[in-house]
């Protein structure tokens, strides 16, 4: 392998690395874990806070300017202060985000801010606790609320929002849900549902797409598109609403995939290399990593799985297959 960026075969240059801190989660949304869980990974794969720090410093040599910590879900790591404080403190430092459910966030936003995290998204589906407790299957609104709010007086700012819709659960709240982003001033997206619930029950003629949640949201707001250059390398479909200057966004990870554009590159807990949510290969670093590899040889291996990486994710093709991981084992 030659030294040099990381630059797949179709000239998409890697900026983004999101890596999973942990695999466990304090919720259980029906479009990724049963209401049971799933099998946890053993401890002992776990990547240590000096291996993730490790492994993000090479891929910070290789050009990843961006870092989000995702999960399961990131708070529930213990040592989460310190692996952020960790990345913060490479060279050239990188921008750390992180995607969460919110709860648990009170407590702890002031201190991963001070530790260099910049920005949050918070997942919130509904606004209604007997819609959360049917959709998440924990009695948890409350505590994502307060994340989200703690988070925006922490100056994890602009907070994002994410909500997936599901038909017949909480597709009714589209508006609702924009309404309380407008008011306080944070910035909600939707996600269409993708195929990578652990108990592989997605049907693409329940999943709520993007055209029909414009037209949820058209019947209260008014939504004018804004030019693809406001949308860069970022999966949402930006909408000035009611003239703006607030903005609504629409992932239409399903029916109209930004796989041309990917920048993303991910690292799982146990320290795997995925180059797309829905790889089915992925490749090893931790025994790598644990043997004693160099970090140029690291670096080959992050590059071997970027040049391995495929045009796109194939949801939309015949021989389409789930990747064997769910969402809850690698991230977002
Ligand atoms: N489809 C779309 N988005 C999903 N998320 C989790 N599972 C899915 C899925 N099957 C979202 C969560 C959260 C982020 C981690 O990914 O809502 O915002
Ligand atoms: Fe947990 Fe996120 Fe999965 Fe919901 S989507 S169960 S919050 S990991």
């Amino acid at each position: 392998m030659t030294s040099g960026p990381l630059v797949d075969r179709f000239g998409r240059v890697h900026r983004d690395l999101r890596i999973s801190v942990t695999d466990r989660c304090s919720l259980r949304c029906t479009y990724c874990m049963p209401e049971q869980g799933v099998p946890w990974l053993p401890r002992d794969t776990m990547l240590t806070t000096e291996e993730v720090v490790r492994l993000a410093g090479v891929a910070v040599s290789l050009g990843i300017e961006e870092i989000r910590l995702t999960g399961g879900e990131p708070l529930l790591r213990r040592d989460l202060v310190d692996v952020v404080a960790g990345l913060a403190a490479l060279e050239p430092s990188p921008e750390i985000s992180m995607t969460t459910n919110g709860v648990g966030l009170a407590k702890t936003a002031r201190a991963l801010a001070d530790a260099g995290l910049t920005r949050v998204n918070v997942s919130i589906d509904t606004l209604r606790r007997d819609i959360f407790l049917d959709l998440a299957k924990r009695d948890r609104l409350k505590d994502t609320l307060e994340g989200i709010h703690a988070s925006a007086e922490a100056g994890l700012v602009p907070v994002k929002l994410n909500t997936v819709l599901m038909r017949g659960v909480n597709d009714h709240e589209a508006p609702d849900l924009l309404g309380f982003a407008l008011e306080h001033g944070y910035q909600l997206r939707f996600i269409e549902q993708m195929p990578l619930d652990a108990q592989h029950q997605w049907d693409r003629t329940q999943m709520i797409t993007g055209e029909e949640i414009l037209e949820r949201l058209r019947v209260r707001y008014d939504l004018t598109p804004l030019p693809d250059e406001a949308r860069g390398s970022a999966p949402a479909e930006l909408f000035l609403v009611d003239g703006g200057p607030a903005t609504v966004g629409v992932i239409a990870s399903v029916t109209m995939p930004f796989c041309g554009t990917c920048d993303r590159v991910r690292l799982t807990a146990d320290g795997m290399v995925r180059n797309c949510l829905f790889a089915t290969g992925e490749t090893d670093l931790r025994t790598s990593l644990r043997a004693g590899a160099s970090d140029e040889e690291l670096a080959d291996l992050f590059r071997a799985s970027i040049g391995a990486k495929l045009p796109g994710h194939g949801i939309n093709e015949p021989d389409f297959l789930q990747p064997p991981r769910p969402m809850s084992r690698i991230g977002g």
